[in-house]
């Protein structure tokens, strides 16, 4: 109650009302077209612009800290209470609540949970488990004060370097789309919104805010959009976040084409559109935004205000849209628990919460490689390496970093399952780690700020043969932590894909003490993204990717190597065997880091002129791989399990609108696991080129016994086999046979059946053609 009090009263003085509180409407779900008509032009243009700019403009507030109701939220809409209309505060995601945990002059915190991020969720390839997540996430945005998180991040993962692909779940846009949709629908289902972002083809952080995107309709229809386009259809977002960059020419969020046609006439989008935390951009007028569909201008600046106001005084902007725009605005305002007047606590279960991210990141850790030394039994003491064993990485940096309670470490997680570490190796580490904090501290950049979180990048020690010498006698394995971190701004330098010589060192002479005596080497990759594995794999027996797991972190990578938990997870990338290999790379901005870059691009360019070509077309991730017989370190779908499994009892027959596939899994190892049935299509040739298969759906089975089995169903609506065709606008299945494959990677599908198709077809907008520059593509 308290708190919602302060909400109102923090929220008075920003309107200049026109009009009484008698008379004027005051906003209910069923009069908003009465309220519309009360508002006065200024009240419309303010709804439409984000309240950043009273603690923003000219105070050096931190971007993406903009909100006075909670402090550390990203931003929140006007109160107009004039009409009964309050404020809505966004908070960010997408790996939890991004709010600040402590506030000035109370004793209180206000920590969240870190969840794993989005690549880990999306290796668990369990829907209902990330809506189990997802609900837990909305529980926290609810009960700490906020309307809508922003997230989840549905771009794809085009490159290895992608500096965010941390927070997005795929290179593949249907396991983007199904995990997406599962995400939205569990935050949602607890009466608080989400916003999908970063809408669309932002895959990249080199120059972000201002790079033109130059990929071609079909490119677009099929991988960049397809996911966003499936989490709008199956969960309706109530937001959705336009991004900095521009696609074809044009800046996201002024552009007409993606907002309007492909996202409200072609999927039939309700919800509203904000733009990313920028505020005017070069070469956009607000009033191309407010036409575009862009109903929020976030963090929002006086400015915009303005130009509103102005446009519809000059007819720049048409009443129509404006109305159109406001009318959104409230229909979201009226779903939100601000509107409801909800009495939130700021004491979400935190506890339960840290139970369903522990059972979420070690269902999304992928088993690379066991030479039969996983799971470990009677494993008593262990010699730790790389610095992040002791300091790890529960999540990603920038906006998607949450203010998490506590981090359990690798050094807490085995502690935790009676495993000891041997202790002179723990106490160097512990102390450069607390050194390193220091030192990145003093050294701060200002405007590096998503640095100042934590997270020491450095490992100045050297793992010497003296120092191997000493702590082998005193334990029954080594286990070696690789970790990479990432973030908001700047995408990754190449040379952080391959290991460190200091990293290779520590790998080689490791491997040399403990295997010349018997004894295993388990390497942990604690990292959001893919890092190069094809010449080091040897030297380890087993290697587990943790990904960026959340606060439990340390705790998630005891269960499964103790056993506790059978590894299920399946890599939702291609893993390439160098950076070079990737089919998106040769485009790909290589960022030496991140000044280097801002200088090159206000020189003129990185690579062309602030644009980046997609010359691999549609060929990203596996598709490429698949397709042209290249061979990845470790295929996309790929992930080990203690156990093993048989497929069987392939069928594939045409019910309706959709194929159902049905296919039997059993467990014919010693031990229970899940395992997941991927399902690819391979289409009939036809006039369009197609990938020689793409993933066109998947199902996880129970937790099977050995010995038993479960038959899985997969439903495939015929339209997701279709491919866009540029030339008629339209979606295109071809008639003829289908191949219907299934297995546990790209690579690996044992199964297919056959099925005969009629052609289908879907007719779409013409939308985001590419410039004539565009020639590589088609
Ligand atoms: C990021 C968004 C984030 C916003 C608000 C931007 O810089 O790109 O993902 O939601 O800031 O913090």
């Amino acid at each position: 109650m308290l708190h919602n009090r302060i909400r109102t009263l923090a929220a008075a003085f920003t309107i200049a009302a026109a009009g009484t509180a008698q008379t004027a409407p005051q906003l209910r779900a069923d009069n908003i077209d009465a309220v519309l008509r009360a508002m006065t032009l200024e009240e419309k243009a303010q709804l439409l612009v984000g309240d950043g700019h009273a603690s923003f403009v000219g105070s050096g507030a931190m971007l993406g800290h903009q909100s006075r109701l909670v402090a550390g939220a990203a931003g929140q809409t006007v109160a107009i209470p004039r009409l009964g209309i309050p404020a809505t505060v966004l908070t960010d995601g997408p790996a939890g609540v991004h709010i600040d945990a402590r506030r000035e002059g109370s004793t209180a915190t206000f920590y969240a949970t870190g969840f794993p991020v989005g690549t880990c969720l999306a290796a668990t390839w369990n829907p209902q488990l990330v809506y189990s997540v997802g609900q837990a996430m909305g529980k926290e945005t609810l009960e700490y004060g906020c309307d809508v998180i922003l997230g989840p991040g549905l771009n794809i993962q085009r490159n290895p370097l992608g500096g965010r692909n941390f927070e997005y779940y795929s290179e593949d846009p249907l396991l983007t789309g199904v995990i997406g949709a599962a995400m939205i629908r569990g935050i949602q289902s607890q009466g608080v919104g989400t916003s999908p972002k970063h809408f669309a083809v932002n895959s990249q952080e080199g120059d972000r805010t201002r790079v033109d995107e130059r990929v071609s309709q079909r490119a677009l229809r099929e991988i960049y959009l397809r996911g966003f386009e499936r989490a709008v259809r199956e969960a309706q977002p109530w937001t959705l976040m336009a991004a900095y960059n521009k696609i074809n020419g044009t800046f996201d969020q002024g552009n007409y084409d993606l907002l309007t046609k492909v996202l409200r006439q072609d999927w039939g989008y309700k919800g509203i559109v904000m733009t990313d935390w920028i505020g005017k951009r070069d070469g956009l007028t607000t009033a191309s935004e407010i036409h575009a569909g862009d109903n929020l201008l976030m963090p929002g600046y006086p400015d915009q205000v303005k130009d509103i106001m102005d446009g519809v005084n000059n007819g720049t902007i048409k009443q129509e849209d404006l109305d159109r725009n406001v009318r959104e605005m409230l229909e979201y305002i009226v779903k939100s628990p601000a509107f409801r007047k909800y009495a939130y606590s700021n004491k979400p279960d935190l506890h339960a919460h840290a139970q369903i991210t522990r059972q979420a990141s070690a269902e999304g850790m992928v088993l690379l490689k066991n030479d039969g030394v996983l799971p470990v039994s009677a494993l008593k003491t262990v010699a730790l390496f790389g610095v992040n064993s002791y300091d790890f990485f529960s999540g990603g940096l920038g906006s998607g970093c949450v203010n998490v309670p506590y981090v359990v470490d690798m050094v807490q997680g085995l502690k935790n399952a009676g495993i000891a570490t041997t202790p002179m190796l723990t106490d160097i580490y512990r102390k450069y780690v607390s050194y390193a904090a220091a030192k990145l501290k003093a050294d701060k950049n200002p405007e590096m700020w998503f640095l100042d979180q934590g997270q020491p990048k450095l490992d100045e020690i050297d793992i010497t043969d003296r120092l191997i010498a000493h702590e082998e006698p005193l334990a029954d394995a080594a286990i070696i932590t690789i970790a990479r971190q990432a973030g908001e701004g700047m995408d990754r330098p190449a040379s952080e894909f391959a290991l460190s010589d200091r990293e290779r060192d520590m790998i080689n002479r490791v491997s040399d003490h403990f295997h010349r005596v018997g004894k295993p080497v388990i390497v942990i990759i604690n990292s959001g993204a893919s890092i190069e594995t094809a010449s080091w794999r040897d030297r380890a027996d087993a290697i587990l990717v943790a990904w960026q797991p959340g606060e439990e972190g340390g705790n998630s990578v005891a269960d499964v190597l103790t056993g506790k938990v059978n590894p299920s997870g399946h890599l939702t990338v291609t893993w390439p065997v160098a950076i070079s290999d990737d089919a998106s790379t040769a485009d790909f901005p290589a960022q030496p880091d991140y000044y280097a870059l801002t200088d090159k691009f206000a020189a003129g360019n990185l690579k062309g002129v602030n644009y980046t070509n997609h010359s691999e077309d549609i060929y990203v991730g596996y598709r490429y791989y698949d397709t042209f017989g290249r061979k990845p370190a470790y295929p996309f779908g790929f992930g080990l399990s203690y156990t093993t499994f048989g497929f069987s009892r392939l069928t594939a027959k045409r019910v309706g609108s959709n194929v159902v596939v049905s296919v039997s899994v059993k467990n014919t190892g010693r031990v229970a696991g899940k395992q997941v049935a991927q399902l690819y299509v391979a289409a009939p040739k036809g006039v369009l080129e197609k990938p020689r298969k793409e993933l066109k759906g998947f199902a996880k089975t129970r937790l099977l016994q050995p010995g038993e089995s479960e038959t899985l169903t997969i439903s495939v609506p015929v339209r997701d086999l279709a491919s866009y065709d540029t030339k008629g606008c339209r979606w295109l299945a071809e008639a003829g046979v289908y191949t219907f494959l299934v297995g546990d990677n790209v690579a690996h599908t044992p199964l297919a059946a056959t099925l005969k198709l009629a052609e289908y077809t879907e007719k779409t907008s013409d939308a985001l053609p590419p410039q004539s520059v565009l020639k590589v593509l088609r």
